[in-house]
């Protein structure tokens, strides 16, 4: 899995701080150790200065060149508690509230992230995805482009030459439950940077369908090649097209048989499913059936980034985040 490779050196050259507030957890430990030896990344930890250590050498962790931070302690406390009531007041969000949500370390570490005190976050070992993402999408927000966060899986299928020599984005598997055409044209353009920025390849973008242009009408076959043309709009210059069924997206002679003259058929190797039940359903299945390895759910069009854990993670699955989140914020950093 050489593209994971790729994207730990990335990590590494970018030296980016990464917090994990979820400190409760052994497996956020072990990560944390491996980042910091493996050098991907600087961690800072959110919990008590000075029980985490103890507890952390009892699991014999080092954890005594890492940052740990006490929000109840912390410097700039009353500033982002400040902060989140302007930010959340129009919305409801008294100033004690804001007091009290700070004492939620995913708000607390969002709110870091928001103001510039560290550049990603890391979540969901012990958290619900509702409970990672809420802050993130209240506070953080989407990339000034977008109007929507959606997040994308790599893909990696052995022994497969379709796609990027097995590799593949999937998009979006894990946030929109039912996207209108310009929300799908968003999860298409962001999973085209995901390709980009992560992957190491130049998006080949397919938006799916039942339907391979116009082999169906329905409208939910209208919504994805309008969604076709807001995205071409959206990056003009980048190989797109759709709607296609799955097979002409990726199999070459079927591609040139169903789509004859597309610059996409038969070789797309960004995959945009057209609701949350298609995708989702679509990574599972190539997971387990093709053995794929699916590395996500990576949150796409943030402002700044922020990902979630699987609860069944284990610490090479933090690991892997933390370094792509640690990309995602060298990518976020315009000059
Ligand atoms: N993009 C950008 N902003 C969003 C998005 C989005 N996709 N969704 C919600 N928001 C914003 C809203 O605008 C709102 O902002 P505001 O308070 O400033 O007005 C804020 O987030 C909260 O919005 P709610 O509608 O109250 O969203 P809620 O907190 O209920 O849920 C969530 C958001 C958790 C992402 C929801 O969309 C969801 O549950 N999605 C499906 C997640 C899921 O179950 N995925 C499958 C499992 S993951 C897996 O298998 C890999």
């Amino acid at each position: 899995m050489d593209f994971l490779q790729v994207i730990k050196e990335k990590a590494s050259a970018a030296q980016r701080r990464i917090i994990l507030p979820e400190s409760g957890d052994s497996r956020v430990l072990k990560a944390a150790r491996q980042i910091v030896d493996q050098k991907l990344a600087r961690i800072t930890l959110i919990g008590e200065e000075r029980q985490l250590p103890r507890q952390a050498s009892d699991l014999r962790i080092d954890l005594s060149d890492l940052e740990i931070i006490e929000p109840a302690a912390h410097p700039k406390r009353e500033q982002y508690v400040k902060t989140l009531y302007q930010l959340r007041r129009e919305k409801g969000l008294s100033l004690d509230e804001a007091r009290e949500l700070l004492n939620n370390p995913l708000y607390f570490g969002t709110m870091m992230v928001y103001c510039g005190d560290m550049d990603g976050m890391v979540a969901g070992s012990i958290s619900t995805t509702g409970n990672v993402l809420r802050p993130a999408l209240q506070i953080i927000k989407t990339e000034r482009r977008y109007q929507t966060v959606s997040g994308a899986f790599l893909i990696f299928v052995p022994d497969c030459i379709l796609g990027e020599h097995g590799l593949f984005v999937f998009a979006d598997c894990a946030v929109n439950v039912n996207p209108d055409s310009r929300t799908l044209a968003e999860i298409g353009i962001q999973a085209g940077h995901t390709a980009r920025n992560l992957a190491n390849f130049e998006p080949v973008i397919s938006f799916l369908s039942f339907s391979t242009q116009g082999s169906a009408s329905h409208e939910m076959v209208d919504k994805v090649r309008e969604a076709v043309q807001i995205a071409r709009e959206m990056e003009p210059s980048w190989a797109i097209d759709g709607e296609f069924q799955a097979d002409a997206a990726l199999i070459p002679a079927v591609g040139r048989q169903k789509a004859p003259g597309s610059p996409v058929a038969g070789k797309a190797n960004v995959l945009v499913f057209p609701d949350l039940q298609s995708g989702n359903i679509g990574y599972k299945l190539v997971e387990r059936l093709a053995k794929a390895v699916a590395i996500g759910p990576i949150l796409q069009g943030m402002a700044k980034p922020v990902n979630d854990l699987s609860r069944g993670c284990n610490s090479d699955d933090i690991v892997n985040m933390v370094a792509i989140t640690a990309v995602q914020a060298q990518a976020t950093i315009r000059p």
